[in-house]
């Protein structure tokens, strides 16, 4: 019994020594100390002893027992140690890792052509111009020769906040405001939201962006104005860009143009994007109506001036070739990655 009890305390003691894990050191305590471990088979053969050898084998079981009981004790304290240094060493920050990579956000495609606009206009002496978008009726329409009765109203149908106060339908109140605080010689442009109470599809938005322009000075003519429009669309749309004009009506200036621009995609020759016509509308403008003029203090005697009046969602649609407007205000990052 005694070289018994001497073997289970030499392979305990070797196994634990190669214990790694706290499932190994639990393994080991069950097979030699548990109810059904290898110590306890020996201890239940005591009654085979005689009285003399007992207790001198039951001494002997017990520093069997303790000495196992330490040395999974002290293994575990090893085991314990070893993990937090494994952890440790895992854990240590490696400068060399490729970092998370985080998305770098850039120019919406509204904002590109907007910035490219301004620059150009810049550039050719213009200041920016703003006004608010929360408007007067006054401005919006009567100070534009737009009153209460004009039809003109009813294709610019918005949302009212009083009876006369509204979110404003175009850019043009900014010429108004613009006229009341500065002496000419003026040379403006205003971009900005204007509102309207359309349904939302494929060309239409109850919120979308114009971009207005003003020029009051002596002796301004309808040359200045082609001529200005027409740089205007060569730096927008390439030298190759012609424009044309076509006699339209707006209430505020006189005479009153559409301004037309080579089809950019045929370049004149016609084709599905210009319906055959060779050439695509961009913007409204023309001479100041000597009656709005009069009505901000300035005399129309003494100065002329030119207006215009660009949507921007167009630019936008016909430079990217985007065929429906929703696609601008969906904020789609499969279709905004592509800017
Ligand atoms: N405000 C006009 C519109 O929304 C556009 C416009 C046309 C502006 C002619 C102008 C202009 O300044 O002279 O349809």
């Amino acid at each position: 019994m005694k070289d018994m009890l001497e073997s289970i305390a030499r392979e305990a003691k070797a196994s634990l020594e190669l214990a790694q894990s706290k499932q190994e050191l639990e393994n080991i305590r069950v097979k030699y100390l548990g109810k059904k471990g290898e110590l306890t088979a020996v201890l239940k053969q005591m009654g085979k002893l005689t009285p003399e050898e007992r207790p001198v084998m039951g001494q002997l079981a017990n520093e069997v027992r303790a000495s196992i009981e330490a040395l999974i004790e002290a293994t575990d304290e090893k085991i314990k140690k070893a993990e937090l240094e494994k952890k440790l060493r895992e854990e240590k920050l490696d400068v060399t890792m490729p970092g998370k990579k985080s998305e770098l956000g850039h120019k919406h495609p509204l904002n590109i052509v907007l910035d490219e606009v301004k620059d150009i206009f810049l550039g050719m002496g213009f200041d920016i111009a703003t006004g608010p978008e929360v408007e007067w009726d006054y401005y919006n329409f009567e100070a534009l020769n737009i009153p209460k009765d004009h039809p003109a109203r009813d294709t610019q149908d918005t949302f009212y906040i009083t009876e006369n106060m509204l979110l404003r339908t175009q850019t043009s109140p900014v010429q108004i405001r613009v006229m009341e605080q500065q002496k000419p010689p003026i040379r403006v442009i205003s971009p900005g939201r204007v509102f309207r109470s359309d349904a939302v599809d494929a060309t239409h938005s109850p919120l979308f962006h114009q971009i207005e322009g003003l020029v009051v000075d002596k002796g301004i003519t309808m040359g200045d104005l082609k001529g200005t429009l027409e740089a205007f669309a060569k730096r927008l749309y390439g030298n190759d860009t012609k424009i044309r004009l076509r006699p339209h009506h707006f209430p505020f200036t006189e005479p009153s143009c559409e301004i037309d621009v080579t089809c950019f995609k045929c370049g004149g020759k016609g084709c599905p994007m210009c319906k055959g016509e060779g050439f695509i509308e961009i913007l409204g403008a023309g001479m100041v109506h000597p009656k709005v003029l009069s009505g901000c203090g300035v005399d129309p005697e003494v100065y002329s001036g030119y207006a215009f009046g660009v949507g921007l969602e167009r630019l936008v649609m016909f430079r990217f070739d985007i065929d429906d407007m929703r696609l601008l205000y969906e904020n789609d990052m499969r279709f905004l990655g592509q800017f």
